[in-house]
């Protein structure tokens, strides 16, 4: 097992990352607690009872809520559920939340904490790749509104993290592939080194091999936690981790968030973001190609197909981004490993950046 910390303005907490590493050793430190666990309802059985059976064993007070994970879910309906169990249950300021579910039960669980009696402590153990590598990481919690996703958030740092990779054996392929998105993304932004590692092993990773994907892991969460640790709350270079995310979340309005999945749309996010970087800061073809061909090989033939009306997604970033009062930023690479903040770029420009070749 590693540990990687995260030292932040508001709280310094461990990340521990390793196979097999729910046991009670690493609980132990929330003895006599009030814990209320909110699990993914797609847990695994015997790791759900690993958890549920430690946790009650070492609490004062404990109480379990299993919640289904999708967007329309990560709503206020589902916030109150929470919090009205922590009130019926006179859950006190020392109590303490534990999530144990993608990213959504990680945003959600983590959004009732911060709001509950004006900031409770939680953990998180995290149970796809997606979440395991940066939703966990960082602290945003969020639920979503009608209007737009992660609207209603708070920065709120979690006690502990604990990245167990046993959980990702019952994730589908495609769940691997997704958080192996969010895996590149990290390379792309800070470390050329990583990228060429995951060029060699990407066949490896795809196919779950546990070795390399609990090195895939920690390395990513090394780089977002470097980055997290300057930037907390996302005034400069934390803003480099939404790389392929103005594009993709503008894509997964597009497809109602239904037709791609957050990794999804980030992927086919950084194709066009790379396309980007090509026309403003000239990235080198063969980078682009590099760059290209590793995504490439992440994403079925079927989405390599999509077809976008590139005014409409412009529309679309463009409405997500005065929603949130922010201009509307790329993240552009000048090269791999080196990423900027730009704002102020044409229309054109975006325009001809939206395709997938
Ligand atoms: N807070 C952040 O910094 C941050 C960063 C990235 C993404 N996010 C958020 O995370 C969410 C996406 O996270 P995600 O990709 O984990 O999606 P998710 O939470 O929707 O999980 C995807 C699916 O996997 C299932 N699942 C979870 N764990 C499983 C397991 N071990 N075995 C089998 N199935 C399992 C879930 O029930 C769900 O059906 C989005 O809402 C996004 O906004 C947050």
């Amino acid at each position: 097992m590693k540990e990687i910390k995260i030292n932040t303005d508001s709280r310094n907490y461990p990340v521990l990352v390793g196979t097999n590493i729910l046991s009670e050793n690493n609980l132990k430190e929330f003895s006599n607690k009030e814990i209320l666990l909110v699990i993914d309802s797609k847990i695994e059985e015997s790791v759900k009872k690993e958890v549920q059976i430690t946790l009650s064993n070492i609490s004062l007070k404990y109480s379990e809520l299993t919640i289904e994970a999708s967007e329309e879910n990560k709503s206020s309906k589902t916030l109150s559920i929470i919090h009205d169990l922590l009130i019926e249950k006179s859950y006190s300021r020392d109590c303490i939340l534990f999530a144990l579910g993608g990213g959504i039960i990680c945003d959600m669980t983590g959004f009732a904490a911060a709001t509950f009696l004006r900031g409770v402590d939680f953990v998180l153990i995290p149970s796809t790749l997606l979440s395991q590598v940066d939703a966990s990481v960082g602290g945003k919690t969020a639920i979503n509104h009608p209007k737009g996703k992660n609207m209603i958030g708070a920065f709120h740092q979690p006690s502990k993290v604990i990245t167990d990779t046993k959980l990702l054996k019952s994730l589908e392929k495609v769940q691997i592939r997704e958080g192996l998105a969010e895996i590149i993304k990290h390379a792309l932004i800070k470390d050329e080194a990583f990228f060429k590692w995951l060029e060699e092993n990407i066949e490896d990773l795809i196919e779950g091999n546990d070795v390399k994907l609990l090195e895939a892991i920690y390395k990513s969460i090394e780089i977002k936690a470097e980055v997290v640790s300057q930037d907390e709350t996302e005034q400069g270079i934390r803003k480099w981790l939404n790389f392929g995310h103005t594009f993709g979340h503008a894509i997964e309005v597009y497809g109602n968030y239904k037709r791609f999945s957050h990794g999804e749309a980030v992927a086919l996010g950084m194709i066009m973001a790379t396309n980007l970087s090509q026309k403003i800061l000239n990235l080198g073809k063969k980078e682009i190609d590099k760059i290209k061909q590793l995504i490439y090989s992440i994403l079925s033939e079927e989405l390599l197909k999509s077809e976008f009306q590139p005014n409409d997604l412009v529309r679309l970033m463009s409405a997500d981004k005065k929603k949130k009062g922010d201009s509307l930023n790329f993240i552009l690479l000048s090269s791999i490993g080196e990423a900027q903040i730009l704002s102020d770029i044409q229309e054109s420009d975006i325009i001809e950046s939206i395709k997938l070749t």
